[in-house]
């Protein structure tokens, strides 16, 4: 087990092991009363300060090589910690939206720590158990298209205002899970090697739609790749009259993916992506590849004048409907290109085939040890 604590314990640190805060916490003191510190560079005292007294910090008892050790001195832990949090009281901040509130917006940033945190020190979250039905559900559909919702700030100048959330849903395809693109002959783009297996679906989406400034709070149309609030993602599959509905944070994957600023996106997805194969994979290739993945003609709905615009507005030079995009290196189309990423971490599904006993299922990714695991309840429909 890993507990995650609030912490008040830094301004007792000892003067001498102040020489370790080069290195980044997201230590782990163990009973003994010894931090153990992974051996990262590039944080300052201060970071190191707010980080801890914001309570990103866990016990663990495992030993690993590639952590280094602080060890606390006189001090016993039950001198520097006040209050345990549980990891379910993680999960809720980590699904807080920011827009609700700014305290609200930083619990959430708080949540996001903590999720990075726990991962950090964390396995590969195992293959989901509604992993298989849903898929072979999904390939009943001719074209898998789902509803997609989340939340709104109704009053555009206050987007951080309480008050005044609506809620927002519109239909999306489904694009495959992530990082296990389906080969398509007409595709041209290199395609990633199997390495990965994952249960994230994807969508694409246009970085100037609405539900990208909705989804990450903040954003503007040039935003790029970035880890947004909640969503639930809603499938009807009439064959199986089964109905899913996915829930958990969504990520963006822009044209920065592969650099430095990115970081938190790739690190916050990689612990749901499993190994499966040792060739080298890449990020941005996997986002041309979703690029190549569409019709010349889809391609080109990316050159369209900025959706939800007024058609009387004159569009700018090389914008415009009906283009047909084959370069996939378009710059424009490129541009506004983005995949999204849903990670359920909880999923309910109501299987209707049978009128007189419908069935209902609750799967739920619990924070256990050093990593997570699904449960998995059948509950009254
Ligand atoms: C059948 C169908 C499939 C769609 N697929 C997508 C999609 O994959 N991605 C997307 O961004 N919009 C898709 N749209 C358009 C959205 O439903 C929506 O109109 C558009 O994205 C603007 O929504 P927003 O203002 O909430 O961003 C689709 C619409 C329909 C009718």
């Amino acid at each position: 087990m890993i507990y995650p604590v609030l912490l008040f314990c830094v301004p007792t640190f000892p003067e001498r092991d102040k020489s370790a805060f080069g290195y980044d916490i997201h230590g782990t003191p163990s009973m003994e009363g010894t931090f153990k510190l992974p051996r990262k560079q590039g944080y300052t005292l201060f970071q190191i300060i707010r980080r801890l007294a914001i309570g990103t910090c866990f016990f663990s008892h495992e030993r690993d090589s590639e952590w280094g050790n602080l060890n606390l001195g006189s001090c016993r832990r039950p001198k520097y910690l006040r209050t345990r949090v549980r990891g379910v009281a993680i999960i809720n901040l980590v699904n807080l939206n920011f827009s609700m509130s700014p305290a609200v917006g930083r619990l959430q940033q708080l949540g996001q720590r903590l999720r990075h945190s726990i991962m950090a020190c964390g396995n590969t979250v195992p293959a989901a158990p509604w992993r298989e039905a849903f898929l072979s559900h999904i390939e009943q559909l001719k074209q898998p298209t789902f509803t997609l919702s989340s939340l709104h700030s109704a009053n555009p100048s206050e987007p951080s205002s309480t008050s005044h959330l609506v809620p927002r849903a519109r239909t999306v395809v489904y694009r495959g899970m992530w990082a296990s693109l389906a080969p398509n002959p007409k595709n041209s783009a290199q395609l990633n090697p199997t390495s990965f297996q994952t249960d994230l679906p994807t969508v694409t989406t246009d970085a100037r739609m609405k539900k990208v400034s909705e989804m990450f709070t903040g954003s503007d149309p040039d935003s790029l790749s970035n880890v947004g609030g909640p969503v639930e993602a809603v499938f009807w599959f009439p064959e199986s009259m089964t109905q899913w509905r996915l829930r958990g944070p969504i990520f963006m994957i822009g044209p920065d993916i592969d650099s430095a600023e990115a970081s938190p996106v790739k690190e916050e997805l990689m612990p749901y992506m499993r190994r499966v194969g040792t060739s080298e994979w890449n990020w941005s290739r996997e986002l041309t590849a979703h690029f190549g993945n569409l019709s010349p003609l889809m391609r080109g709905t990316f050159r369209n004048p900025p959706p939800g615009t007024p058609v009387t507005q004159k569009p700018e030079a090389g914008l415009g409907l009906g283009q047909v995009v084959e370069d996939l290196k378009d710059e424009i189309a490129r541009k506004n290109f983005r995949v999204l990423v849903i990670v359920p971490e909880e999923v309910d599904r109501v299987d209707l085939s049978d009128p007189e006993r419908g069935r209902r299922w609750n799967y739920r990714l619990d924070r256990a040890g050093n990593g997570a695991e699904w449960s998995e309840a059948e509950l009254w429909p």
